[in-house]
């Protein structure tokens, strides 16, 4: 198929974008470098633009005899979408909106959307799967809430089909460390963790010890990123086939303590992260863990990378190449 990726320039878009190549279509990416890399887009040509701009959207579906899109283009940092809602709901919400009235005209009909699990907020029961509440609580997740809800609208009057991935923690990075993760600032804990371990003057923060979990630190379900990749192929299977519009759970199913994450950083690396902690960061769930069956059932998916070991080794492998390359690592 001809897909067109919008943010394959970015950390997840990448990933996938690469997944997709070596399955046999053709992927054009769509970006406005405010965040992904030109470097990361190695698959296929790249179309540089912004979603609001529906004019060149309009130019792109009209170079390209699209068949499908994957949707990752958005802003995602909680923290910053907590002092800046307009931004957020500006970039995320009014640019997917250009982007399925885009669709719509150039008759493009299937959708498979990057969600993430900040649309449940802080869950009242685990693991959380897809009928849990919906409450967001901060900008971000809001915002993709929003996005799900217009896709079930354009569905139903417009016959758009969809699926929206629902990501937990997504980490770790492609094996053969052609692509990766690079987000400036990096707020994000285990790039920050390996920073730490690459440069002698970065510590990282652990916010907080004083959460009612085992240890006092916050339980998240990390994903590795080769998973989702092979997730989001086999979500489009499921829309070619004719599978039902809907929003899936990806994650591990299983839970890590930040505590134990400097644990295996320490591990795979061989250096001791370097750490202080600090207050709880505002917004932080004490605990995530995604329920899984749903992706498991429709598209017979199952995280097989996504150990802790594989997913700090990936990220190791890829944080200390990219050190190498700026020399900051001796
Ligand atoms: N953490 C630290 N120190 C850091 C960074 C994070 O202790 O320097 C902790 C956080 O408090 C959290 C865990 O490590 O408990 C993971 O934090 P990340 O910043 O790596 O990821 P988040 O869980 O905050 O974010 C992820 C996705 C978001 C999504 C969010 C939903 O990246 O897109 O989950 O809660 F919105």
């Amino acid at each position: 198929m001809r897909l067109l990726i919008t943010g394959g320039a970015g950390y997840v878009g990448s990933h996938v974008a690469k997944a997709l190549r070596q399955a046999g279509h053709e992927v054009i990416t769509f970006d406005n470098l405010s965040t992904g890399h030109e470097w990361a887009v190695k698959w296929g040509p790249l179309e540089r633009g912004d979603l609001r701009d529906g004019e060149r959207l309009r130019e792109v579906f009209a170079r390209y005899q699209i068949d499908a899109v994957l949707h990752f283009a958005a802003l995602a940092y909680v923290g910053e979408s907590m002092r800046e809602p307009y931004l957020y709901f500006d970039n995320n919400v009014a640019g997917t909106l250009c982007l399925l009235r885009a669709m719509s005209r150039a008759s493009v009909r299937l959708l498979v959307f990057s969600s993430t699990c900040a649309v449940y907020g802080a869950p009242q029961a685990l693991p959380i799967t897809e009928s849990s509440l919906l409450s967001p609580c901060n900008p971000y997740g809001e915002s993709k809430r929003i996005i799900e809800q217009m896709l079930h609208w354009v569905g139903t009057c417009n016959g758009l089909r969809w699926v929206a991935l629902r990501y937990f923690n997504a980490a770790g990075c492609d094996p053969e460390c052609e692509t990766g993760e690079l987000h400036q600032p990096e707020t994000h804990l285990i790039p920050s963790l390996l920073n730490s371990v690459l440069e002698d003057t970065q510590r990282c923060p652990i916010y907080g010890e004083d959460y009612p979990t085992p240890d006092g630190t916050c339980v998240r379900d990390y994903v590795h990123v080769t998973d989702l990749a092979e997730a989001h192929l086999r979500a489009l299977g499921y829309l070619v086939k004719g599978g039902e519009s809907r929003s899936m759970n990806l994650g591990s199913g299983r839970g890590f303590s930040v505590l134990e994450v400097v644990k295996g950083v320490g591990t795979v690396t061989g250096r001791a992260a370097r750490v202080r902690v600090e207050p709880r960061r505002p917004g932080d769930p004490p605990v995530l863990v995604a329920g899984i069956d749903m992706a498991s059932r429709l598209l017979g998916w199952q995280p097989v990378h996504s150990s802790l070991e594989d997913i700090l080794s990936t990220a190791w492998a890829w944080h200390r190449k990219s050190a190498m390359q700026l020399g900051t690592y001796a």
